[in-house]
Order: structure tokens, then sequence, then C-alpha cells
């Protein structure tokens, strides 16, 4: 029997915190129930005292989420751990996380605190956190460029206040797995009471390792891994779940552990953070990237058709994509619709249900075929744009007209709908798009804003694809991200930029 490595999964905290991944409670809980269907061990919901916003998220997420732990990270900082405990409080399972850097550059110049002084601290807030808290994780920040035997003076410390995890940090993407490896067997051999303690690794994607010198962790005796979905994270990232566990799952011959994710939800999982954070996969991104499963020389499809091994060490199918294409068509009832989607792993409330039906209906009129590709796009874009658009007072595309060729200035006519509301405008554009956006400018009158994102990107193959635009702005250090789905790439455009204006308007 392989031994169990537990899936700590940071995306609403480390990956959260990085430039332009911001979540709105909204899309944080999409994301929390997204962790929740992959069986994530832990999901680390934010950093409750940075915000009253991140407060917020923590709480609702310990609050919905029934079979993961749920944990706050806070410093080693008396107010740090009361908010945590706070937000954490009403999870099935709640969990502090507290940290404390340990390397001589952070103790120095960040923390300006001398190793005695680290000592203190680490002894007095894990037991005052412990007043709190069973389920208390312990993180030495920049472990691996501290001295190692000041580590373990430290962790000791951890231990007898009442830490149950010690996470072991590569807070800057320092280390290689050989090191990681030592030193995860150097810290077993020498805490105290090491064999009831869950060493944990915490690796950042600066020199492209951190997959790497997590497994390097797990060959050392960590029996938890923190991650990312898609590697998400601060700088370079942190250590992507679905290549970690997938390479676990691939080689037990090597690690000899298993987790309890549900990999087939995998794919989900990417693609609903993905979609919420405005950014696709890079095509050759392992596991989740378009590319990853797809053999375009001869003689690599040669190979597989005669045995798939021959080049397929993991199939499409373990990581939940989907491969069996057309089944619905404009025939198709609800019913058929409805087992399809329980087929593909989907099962929406019944309001969502019938509004996705309605749109897949639309797209049957618009489209010879309909691929699970182009049904999954729209549920997912129906999951995370309802809640834009419904954001109060916000506008909606009643109807558009563009004229546009290569030899006069496009011109759009737009009529959006607040409400009962009507507005309609016209403006000229460099392009249909331009005179479209400056049409909604003109009736909403956003303050403003650059463009830091505008992306179009093609569902499936073929000319009459669903075109899926992602625009993400920028006004007042804050970015907005908005998404649309149609076979006719300026109306998408035009529904995603309503929604990040939405977005926008929301918080003047
Ligand atoms: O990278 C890091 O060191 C961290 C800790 C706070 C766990 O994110
Ligand atoms: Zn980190």
């Amino acid at each position: 029997m392989n031994k169990q490595v537990k899936i700590f999964d940071t995306t609403l905290r480390d990956g959260e915190q990085s430039p332009g991944c911001s979540m709105n409670l909204k899309e944080k809980i999409e994301v929390a129930k997204c962790l929740e269907r992959l069986k994530v061990d832990v999901i680390e919901a934010g950093f409750a005292i940075s915000s009253p916003g991140d407060f917020e998220s923590v709480k609702t997420i310990a609050e919905t989420v029934k079979d993961c732990t749920v944990a706050s990270l806070a410093r080693a900082a008396v107010k740090d751990l009361d908010a945590a405990w706070e937000a954490v409080k009403g999870a099935v399972d709640p969990r502090i996380h507290l940290f404390i850097a340990t390397s001589p550059l952070h103790m120095q110049y960040k923390l300006r605190m001398t190793e005695e002084q680290v000592l203190e601290k680490t002894a007095a807030m894990v037991a005052y956190a412990s007043k709190y808290c069973s389920n208390i994780e312990f993180s030495c920040e920049d472990a691996t460029r501290s001295d190692p035997d000041f580590l373990v003076k430290v962790c000791n410390l951890a231990v007898a206040g009442g830490a149950k995890v010690l996470n072991i940090p590569d807070t800057v993407g320092y280390t290689t797995p050989a090191e990681m490896q030592a030193l995860i067997e150097y810290l077993m051999a020498r805490v105290d009471r090491a064999d009831e303690i869950e060493f944990s690794v915490h690796c950042h994607n600066d020199l492209g390792m951190a997959v790497a010198n997590s497994l390097g962790g797990v060959l050392g005796g960590a029996r938890q891994i923190e991650c990312t979905i898609n590697g998400l994270g601060e700088r370079a990232g942190n250590t992507s779940l679905e290549e970690v566990v997938m390479a676990m799952r691939t080689r037990p011959d090597i690690y000899q552990v298993e987790t309890r994710i549900d990999t087939t939800q995998i794919w989900r999982a990417s693609k609903t953070v993905y979609n919420i954070i405005g950014q696709s996969a890079p095509l050759n991104k392992p596991i989740v990237g378009k590319n990853a499963f797809a053999h375009e020389s001869g003689i690599h499809q040669h190979g597989v058709l005669a045995n798939k091994l021959t080049y397929e060490i993991l199939t499409p199918e373990a990581v939940g994509i989907q491969t069996n294409n057309i089944v619905l068509g404009k025939h198709s009832g609800k019913h058929a619709f409805e087992s399809h989607l329980a087929e593909m792993g989907y099962h929406l409330e019944a309001d969502e249900l019938l509004r996705c039906f309605d749109e897949f209906k639309v797209l049957c009129d618009k489209k010879k075929t309909v691929s699970d590709a182009d049904i999954e796009a729209i549920i997912l874009h129906k999951k995370t744009r309802d809640d834009d658009v419904e954001i109060e007072g916000g506008f909606e595309l009643d109807w558009f007209a563009v004229h546009t060729s290569n030899f006069t200035t496009a011109t759009c006519t737009v009529s959006l709908k607040r409400g009962e509301e009507k507005f309609e405008n016209v403006s000229l554009g460099d392009g249909p798009i331009d005179a479209a956006f400056k049409a909604i400018d003109g009736i909403v009158n956003p303050p403003a804003c650059t463009f830091d994102i505008y992306n179009i990107h093609s569902i499936s193959e073929g000319k009459d694809t669903l075109g899926d635009v992602t625009i993400r702005i920028a006004s007042g250090g804050k970015t907005y991200v908005g998404r649309g789905l149609s076979t006719d790439i300026i109306e998408a455009s035009i529904k995603a930029y309503i929604i990040a204006i939405n977005k926008l308007m929301a918080t003047q």
C-alpha cells in the first residue's frame, strides 16, 4: 500500500495574490467548489488579515466547503492569528497556517530580528494559535536559504507549541530536487517527534523546478505538497497541482505515494481558473495545454495508432478531457442535454441548466455540429459570467450593428440595457471592435483604463467555431476581466468588454 501525500491547494492565496490573478468573492467560491470536487485535502482560502475582502472570502469558503480542511495564512502576529481564526472557525476542519522567515537575509533585512527573537516569536505565536485550534501548520519562510540547524531549532519550538504540520518553503525557487530531498531527510531525522509531524513542501518556480523540487521533497519523506491550479503564484508561480499529481500517479514505482485527487476533475478546474483570470494555458503546458495530448508528427501518429503507449504516458480521459465528440444537435431535448452533461461530469442547478440549454439551442442554429468543447465552453462561461452580468446597475448588450470595410472608417451602433432602461450610441473607430468599445464608453462613461489583455481563441475547429474573447482592463492599479462567447467575434468582444466595464464600474 502506497503512502498518502496530501494536496494543499493555495490557488486562492499564493495564486490569487500574484499580479493579474485577483478574483472576486463569487469567483473564489467557484474555484473552491472546483477544488472540493478535485478532492484536495486542504484549501488555503486566503490571508484573512490582508483585507476585509480576503477576510470575507476566507470566512465564506470556510462555511461553504465540507470535504476539505480550510486554512488561512497568518504572520506570526497576534492580530493576524485572531483574524485567521475568526475567518476559518466556521469550517468543518479549520486550520491556521502561520509563518515566519528563517533565512539570514530575511531575518536581517525584512524582519529586522535576530535568531533569538525569531525563536521567541515562533514559540509564543504557535502557542497562541494552538489555543484557538488544534490544526496548526507552521512555515519557515525562505527555508531553503536558511541554516538547516537553525531550522531544526525553529521547528522544535513550533512542534512544542502544538504545530502538526511543518512546511518547508522554497520561497524564491532556488533549491534543487536533490537538495530538497536532503533537507527534508535532515529535518525528519532531527526534529522532535518527527514521526507524528507531517512535513510539507511549498516550492516556487523561478527556475522552472517547482514540480521537480516538490517531488524531491516527497522522496525525502514530505507528506504534503503545496501547489496551485495551473501553477499560478508569485513571480514564475508555484508547483502546478496538475503536473505534480499526475507525475506521482504516472510513476508510483518511483514515488510510492498516492493522493486522493480525482484526476478527472483536473481539466475542468484548470479551465475554470483560466477563465476567471482571463488567461489560457500555453499550448505546450503539461497536462492542460492544447497540445499536451496532440500527436502531429507522422512518426508519432503512426506509433500511437499502432499502440497508444508508444508516445502516450497518460490519457486525456485521466485528466477529464472530453474526447467523445458530437452527440447532441438541434433536435436534442433538455433531458438528453442534461444526461449528456452528467456524463461530462456537470450537474447544474435547474435554472443554470435551463439557461445553458437555451444557449445550446441558439448555438445549434448557428453551427452545424456542436462539440463537447462547445458545450463545456457554454457551461464555464455561464458560471463565471452570469454573476458579472448581474452586477447591480450593470449593463447588458441589447443589440449592435457594425459597418466596416477596407476603404471606409468602421462604425458601430450599440444598444445597451440596464434593467428596463435602454441606451443607444454610435461611434466611429479604428476597426469595428474599436468602434464598438468607443460606443459603449460613450454610454457608460468609465474612468480611464488601459487594455492589459485582448485575446480571441477558438473553442473548436471549423470556420463556424465559437470565438472565446478575453478582455482584461486595468484602472487604478486593479484589473477587471470579462469574457464573451459567440460564433461572432465582434459580439463576443462586446460582451466581454461590457462585463469587464461592469466590474470596474461596480467598484466606483
Ligand atoms: O513562498 C512562501 O514562502 C510562502 C509562505 C508564506 C508559505 O508562500
Ligand atoms: Zn509561496
